[in-house]
């Protein structure tokens, strides 16, 4: 018995993406879905209260920055991390093994684990599968992530090989190192580059161990989209039917529905979060930049389609002025909407499955976003 399972309700005649039910601890999420980040226990500057009004059912958080701050004494102190942070819905923990290779320098990988400064004070840390899992098992966390190792794009096909099976190894050191999987479930991460070969050494090795989900990593490291596609087309397929799907990192919309497409079931990026905080917002006529000058008489809602709270009560003259004087409310209107919006996307793709007809709500919405423009 694990503790997440996964439930495949339909496939969509027309595109192959999966309808289903992820079944965690803390309730039951339809999937596809999007996953917001709350990095530190915090979803930045959106409240649980808020989360939860705007549909949002999995968050993510990060093993590598609670451990650094508070500490993950801390947050198990606090009876762990839904307590601590007031919120009863699904969390998964990403593992630290991509932050210590993307925040730290001054890294060593050894086959025992990683050599790394705290990106914080400078001071040596160690992380190792182990250490990893005993952190995410202190948060509590409904879906752990595996410590992996996500090698920067591009990577020499030798180096990436010796990565991919260096990361089995920690993957099977990580399951056994779990001392919850009745409450806490741990996901395999498959590896591999842009190397179809890889990938399928990667799934074959991780399927094996038979974890209850999988995750596609090394993806969004700033390999052109295309690769990113060409990549999920051959390796979901290698995932086990009846095992959530997870793409690590990715949260354009149209990655979004290109990923559904391909049989991935959850997402997660900090994107509608980091660029609402520089004033971008996510439209269903592309990204809008709230600081422009052309929106300063704007009286009209940031997006005249979406029904979310901050558009059916804010002008875009008004989040435009706070955003420009750096008024920490602009910020949280942004976030808002944005998270609202992808969320809001996902609920519309599900839909479409529902009625076999994503590839159809994929070309008038990617039309309306502007992809299809030269
Ligand atoms: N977040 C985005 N990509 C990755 C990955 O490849 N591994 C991990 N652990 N986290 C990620
Ligand atoms: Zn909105």
């Amino acid at each position: 018995m694990t503790a997440v399972t996964y439930e495949l309700i339909k496939v969509c005649k027309q595109s192959g993406a999966r309808l289903g039910k992820l079944n965690t601890p803390h309730g039951t999420f339809e999937t596809p879905m999007f996953m917001p980040v709350g990095t530190l226990a915090t979803v930045k500057t959106i409240s649980p209260e808020e989360l939860k009004e705007m549909g949002a059912g999995v968050i993510l958080s990060n093993t590598y920055h609670l451990w650094l701050r508070p500490g993950e004494d801390i947050v198990r102190a606090a009876g762990g991390l839904h307590q601590f942070m007031n919120w009863d819905q699904g969390i998964l923990t990403d593992s630290g093994g991509f932050q210590v290779f993307s925040l730290s320098d001054l890294r060593d990988i050894t086959e025992e684990g990683v050599h790394f400064r705290n990106h914080l004070n400078g001071e040596k840390l160690f992380l190792t599968p182990e250490k990893s899992i005993a952190i995410q098992n202190a948060l509590g966390s409904d879906i752990m992530m595996a410590f992996d190792e996500c090698p920067p794009y591009p990577a020499s096909y030798d180096y990436m090989k010796a990565s991919v099976e260096r990361t089995s190894r920690w993957a099977e050191r990580c399951l056994k190192a779990n001392k919850k999987p009745e409450t806490q479930s741990l996901f395999g991460i498959v590896q591999g580059g842009e190397f179809e070969e890889l990938r399928r050494q990667s799934a074959r090795e991780l399927t094996s161990l038979d974890f209850p989900g999988y995750a596609v990593g090394g993806l969004s490291v700033g390999e052109p989209k295309d690769i990113m596609n060409e990549v999920l087309t051959y390796t979901t397929p290698l995932l086990p039917d009846n095992k959530p799907r997870y793409l690590m990192g990715v949260g354009s919309p149209d990655s979004l529905i290109d990923g559904a497409i391909r049989g991935i079931d959850m997402f997660d990026c900090v994107l509608p979060t980091r660029i609402a905080r520089n004033g971008t917002c996510m439209t269903s006529n592309g990204r809008l930049v709230i600081r422009n000058a052309k929106y300063a008489r704007d009286f009209g809602p940031i997006d005249e389609n979406c029904d979310c709270h901050v558009c059916k009560t804010y002008s875009r003259a008004y989040i435009r002025h706070l955003v420009k004087a750096n008024e920490t409310f602009g910020f949280r209107l942004t976030s808002y909407h944005n998270l609202y919006f992808l969320i809001k996307l996902m609920e519309c793709v599900r839909q479409a499955i529902r009625e076999d007809r994503l590839l159809d709500y994929r070309e008038a919405f990617f039309e309306q976003y502007g992809f299809n423009k030269p």
